[in-house]
């Protein structure tokens, strides 16, 4: 007999509400995704459509009400408390929008808080990647803002997750620094074959996508294989 093969993360009927009585908000409204691996997927939707829900869920941050996120065979649903901690700091790569470095860290230091204890070349390696090796001994207070977020993706990677969750990673950057952020996030899918799944409200940015999803309401409204994939060098925003 044939068997299929598991998507890399496969998201089913998955629901989570917040509040209760008339306060109760329905921010996942029985959501069904696929992701294939080393694909970037960019999700689009306007603000509180459930997109940073979505990828809390995705990597273990919180715990859905019913439905299923299975990964590399296992339900995120059934995980212990324990088992769900080490599956967050293991197998996700996490970049916010608001950088989440440790001021009183330098650069390496932050990078080091996380990284692969069984690579010890991680931070070095992660630093190089993101252009910032003469940076590594500065406090992030010392860095640009571009500069810090990716000091945030050098930590990310340092950890060697499985795949990464970016949440409005240029959506506290000005245009500029916004592309250079994402020319090192493109980088990290189309040279070092990393699973990404970006959310932001820029539309130019789902141009770089595999696959383009729209959320509205805390539901999937569109999901769509984009057949003209662009690189940050050949967009605008
Ligand atoms: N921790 C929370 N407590 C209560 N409501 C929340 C919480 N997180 C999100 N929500 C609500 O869920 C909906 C989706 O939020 P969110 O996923 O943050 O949207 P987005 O990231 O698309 O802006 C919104 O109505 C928001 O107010
Ligand atoms: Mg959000």
């Amino acid at each position: 007999m044939e068997s299929k093969k598991e998507p890399f993360i496969s998201v089913k009927d998955v629901c989570k509400t917040y509040g209760e009585g008339d306060a109760r908000v329905a921010a996942l409204d029985h959501i069904d995704l696929d992701i294939e691996e080393s694909q970037l997927i960019v999700v689009l939707g306007n603000s509180g459509c459930g997109k940073s829900t979505l990828l809390n869920m995705l990597g273990g941050m919180d715990r859905y009400d019913s439905g299923s996120v299975r990964f590399n065979g296992t339900e995120l649903g059934k995980m212990s408390d324990k088992k769900l901690t080490a599956y967050r700091r293991n197998t996700v790569g996490f970049v916010f929008q608001s950088f989440n470095l440790i001021a009183g860290l330098t650069a390496k230091e932050n990078v080091s808080l996380t990284a692969d204890p069984k690579e010890p070349d991680a931070v070095k390696n992660a630093l190089e990647t993101v252009g910032l090796s003469d940076k590594a001994d500065s406090y992030p207070s010392q860095l640009s803002g571009g500069q810090q977020q990716r000091v945030s993706i050098a930590r990310a990677l340092a950890k060697n997750p499985e795949f990464f969750l970016c949440d409005e990673p240029t959506g506290a950057l000005d245009s500029q620094t916004g592309r250079v952020v994402m020319e090192y996030l493109e980088k990290l899918v189309r040279e070092y074959g990393k699973t990404m799944i970006i959310v932001t409200h820029n539309q130019e940015i789902a141009r770089l996508a595999d696959r383009i999803i729209h959320m509205k309401n805390g539901q999937i409204i569109s999901n769509e294989v984009n057949t003209s994939i662009m690189k940050v060098n050949e967009i605008e925003w």
